[in-house]
């Protein structure tokens, strides 16, 4: 832990890759393991543009679901810490995530790139306009369930088209430009944190290896051991919400 607190203490640049774990102490589900999104029934079924075409409420039930959920909850101490990270080497930290929730943007990160879109992002699948919704933290009274079970649907404001979530799903590409962004970052990263991601979809493995060609380490942080380790890289075995403000603290930068 020390080695590493003084390598982002003596970093140019640090890249961050985050996967759902980075939000599992904010309450927002992993994909994979025990309680994972994708162990409810059909959901596996549900993030695909087919699906989209033949059963657009179902889909938008089960978004609508997700975006309430993640409404409810809130950035965790590893968010924090990061933002902090940010604030104290402006232009020197870039956030490649792979989550959907907005958590990095709402903790206050403002170099975030989204590698599968925002879930807060809602997209015409005609004209490709953004409509945003609100991302805040919903403070009424509402359930989780609150206009999941018939979601209406809603229409492009500019050509009628019908909206679709804005995340990427299965078969589909990146953002443009996201990909180039945070291989540029990998590449040029003195220090890779890699955190709370099983690393099984690309490019999270992919990202790890172009820092170790380049010559950058690589820091695994996750609550268990995953394949994404290498010789020569650190793991780090814990949760985002712990191990991330040690880190930054040990670095010698203010959390708050
Ligand atoms: P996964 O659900 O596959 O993996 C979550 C990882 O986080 C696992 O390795 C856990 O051990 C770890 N973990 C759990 N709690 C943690 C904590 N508190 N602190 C640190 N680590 C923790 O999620 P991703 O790797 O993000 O894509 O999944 C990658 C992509 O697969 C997702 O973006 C999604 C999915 O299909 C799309 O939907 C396009």
């Amino acid at each position: 832990m020390s080695d590493v607190a003084a390598w982002i203490r003596n970093a140019e640049k640090i890249t961050v890759l985050s996967g759902a774990g980075m939000s599992a102490e904010s309450g927002v589900p992993t994909f994979r393991g025990d309680g994972g999104l994708w162990r409810q029934r059909g959901a596996l079924e549900l993030a695909n543009a087919e699906a989209f075409e033949r059963d657009p409420k179902g889909v938008w039930a089960w978004y609508r679901w997700r975006q309430d959920h993640t409404r409810r909850c809130v950035p965790n101490a590893g968010h924090l810490a990061l933002a902090a990270l940010e604030r104290a080497r402006p232009g020197q930290v870039l956030i490649a995530t792979q989550n959907v929730d907005g958590l990095h943007r709402r903790a206050g990160s403002e170099r975030v790139i989204e590698l599968h879109g925002n879930l807060f992002a809602d997209r015409c699948t005609r004209c490709g306009q953004v409509h945003p919704c609100d991302d805040g933290p919903v403070t009424s009274p509402v359930t989780p369930e609150d206009g999941a079970r018939d979601p209406e649907l809603v229409r492009c404001t500019r050509c009628q088209g019908l909206l679709r979530p804005g995340v990427v799903w299965f078969g589909e590409h990146l953002p443009a430009g996201a990909l180039e962004t945070a291989t540029a970052a990998a590449e040029e990263a003195d220090v890779l944190l890699v955190v709370g991601t099983s690393g099984v979809v690309m490019p999270a493995a992919g990202l790890a290896r172009v820092t170790r060609e380049h010559g950058g380490r690589v820091v695994v942080i996750n609550t268990e051991h995953t394949d994404l380790v290498r010789a020569g890289d650190v793991e780090l075995l814990g949760g985002a919400a712990v191990v991330l403000p040690e880190l930054v603290a040990g670095a010698g930068i203010a959390l708050a």
